[in-house]
């Protein structure tokens, strides 16, 4: 067999994975979260999904991926107790990558798209009104030839740098994006909240408004902060796991998933930083959904000072920040091939290219010729059930799963975990957190889970609720079912180990 690949250095490592984490979660669904559900207060809420629930189920990934020294492919199979089914896990995170990657293609474009027309001076000039910069974006997404060429030119870029391999294509281009992106970042920022009127805007974003936080409902805001903390992370889906697999066993891996969690925090929230005070000194609201990227913000660096150039700058953040987590995930995509079928890299870039141009189509004919396709209720569209499947069923869930692998005895268990994760130099894995993580962490995520589903759709009537609460629960019993009970095909093949 292969030698696996291997990061060059530590550095690479914590760059390429934080590179994962960090991406549209962090730069377009953070700020507009926080804008919703009341500035600091969701962002204290937040925080602490990050420490209590984030941490552990990262570190749970890290250790699967370099024991089995696999992707999610194949590591339950590898690890798991002989007869069981953990490894049926696989086919939902083989899934839940390439769901996630059918939308996030689509909206890495879209950044791109806006760095070139910010710079071509597109949404600067005197006589554009704010209505001409508003209907850009229906002009963008009405068109499904334009949605297209972006979208394939994401996806081709990012292939292109995992064809030439782990460490001279993932890790070094990486590396170059987070360093370019973080020194954006503290530019964009300080110019930010020195704007006149910014102060405001530092208020609102800095001092909690719990009766704002009220006023959406407490179960919408944890259901928010739960699904953002397991979306900003990356956890649920082998997409850090595999990250794992190329790391030698210098370090133990709690140190490593904190610096991860610090780079991807201090991101979001320096994104905030930057785009808060901006809509306050232009007297804009900063809540305004989605569109807060791609009206709002090229509406103020239209008014601006230098805008075209704080436009160009901004929208080249945004798409470090995007591909920097397609090219992390392609990585984990291709893994897959690699690791099940034993196929070379460049046959695995090459189908992979073309199996996720031809699966990203639904997202982008969505917003145009399939708008009549609304899942999620009236006004939604593919994307936003693409994104809910993944977001808030396939990451919750999946992160349930690695956490009972790793604390269970029934999976890989607790001793075999620990070992792995203190493995190494460095913070040790908080040992006290065993009977927390087996019993009372599952049970919050499902808890929070079902809850949510509940508040999503109970305001849409009953002809969605009962249908999607009824897929909410089924989907839970058949992935329990199928991981939970005993592999009888398994004793004829024969234990692995
Ligand atoms: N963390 C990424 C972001 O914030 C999204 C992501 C989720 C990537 C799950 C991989 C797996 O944009």
């Amino acid at each position: 067999m292969q030698e696996r690949e291997k990061f060059g250095s530590r550095l690479g490592f914590i760059l390429v994975s934080a590179g994962c984490a960090v991406g549209l979660g962090n730069v377009w669904k953070f700020p507009y979260m926080c804008g919703k559900y009341g500035g600091a207060a969701f962002i204290l809420i937040y925080l602490i999904f990050l420490v209590l629930l984030g941490f552990p189920i990262m570190v749970c990934e890290f250790s699967v991926g370099r024991s089995s020294q696999k992707s999610c492919a194949a590591s339950f199979r590898e690890l798991e107790p002989p007869g069981s089914r953990w490894h049926n896990y696989s086919y939902l995170g083989i899934a839940g990558n390439y769901l996630l990657m059918m939308f996030y293609t689509v909206v890495a474009g879209w950044m791109l798209y806006y760095c070139c027309r910010s710079l071509t001076g597109e949404f600067t000039g005197q006589s554009l009104t704010v209505d001409q910069v508003a209907a850009k974006f229906g002009e963008m997404t009405g068109s499904p030839g334009t949605l297209i060429f972006w979208m394939v030119l994401a996806v081709v870029i990012s292939f292109g740098i995992c064809s030439l391999g782990v460490q001279k294509g993932v890790e070094k281009i990486t590396k170059i994006m987070m360093i370019c992106l973080l020194a954006l970042i503290a530019v964009l920022a300080v110019h930010s909240v020195t704007l006149p009127g910014a102060g405001e805007g530092l208020r609102f974003y800095l001092i909690p408004d719990f009766e704002r936080m009220m006023e959406q409902g407490l179960g919408n805001v944890v259901f928010g902060a739960m699904s953002q903390a397991f979306f900003t992370l990356s956890i649920g889906i082998g997409a850090l796991a595999i990250f794992g697999s190329y790391l030698d066993k210098d370090r133990s891996l709690s140190g490593e998933a904190v610096s991860i969690a610090l780079l991807d925090t201090l991101v979001a929230l320096l994104a905030g930083l930057i785009i808060i005070p901006a809509c306050f000194s232009y007297g804009i609201e900063p809540g305004s959904g989605p569109s807060l990227i791609f009206i709002t913000l090229p509406n103020i660096f239209n008014q601006m000072a230098g805008g075209r150039v704080w436009g160009t700058l901004f929208f080249l953040f945004l798409s470090f920040a995007a591909l920097s987590t397609v090219v992390a995930v392609f990585e984990n995509i291709i893994s897959f091939a690699i690791d099940l079928w034993g196929w070379e890299r460049k046959k695995a870039v090459l189908v992979n290219i073309l199996l996720l141009i031809l699966l990203s189509m639904p997202c982008a004919l969505g917003f145009n010729i399939l708008s009549g396709i609304q899942p999620l209720g009236p006004g939604s569209g593919i994307m936003d059930l693409e994104d809910f499947l993944v977001s808030n069923n396939i990451l919750p869930i999946g992160s349930l799963i690695y956490l009972m692998f790793c604390t269970t005895r029934y999976g890989w268990g607790w001793e075999d975990f620990i070992q792995e994760a203190n493995t190494g130099k460095g913070m040790r894995f908080p040992a006290a957190m065993k009977g927390y993580m087996t019993f009372i962490l599952p049970a919050i995520v499902l808890l929070i889970y079902l809850k949510g589903y509940w508040d999503m759709f109970a305001g849409q009537g009953t002809g969605y609720l009962l249908p999607w609460m009824a897929a909410a629960v089924l989907f839970l019993a058949f992935t329990g079912w199928s991981i939970l009970g005993r592999d009888r095909d398994q004793k004829k093949k024969g234990s692995t180990k």
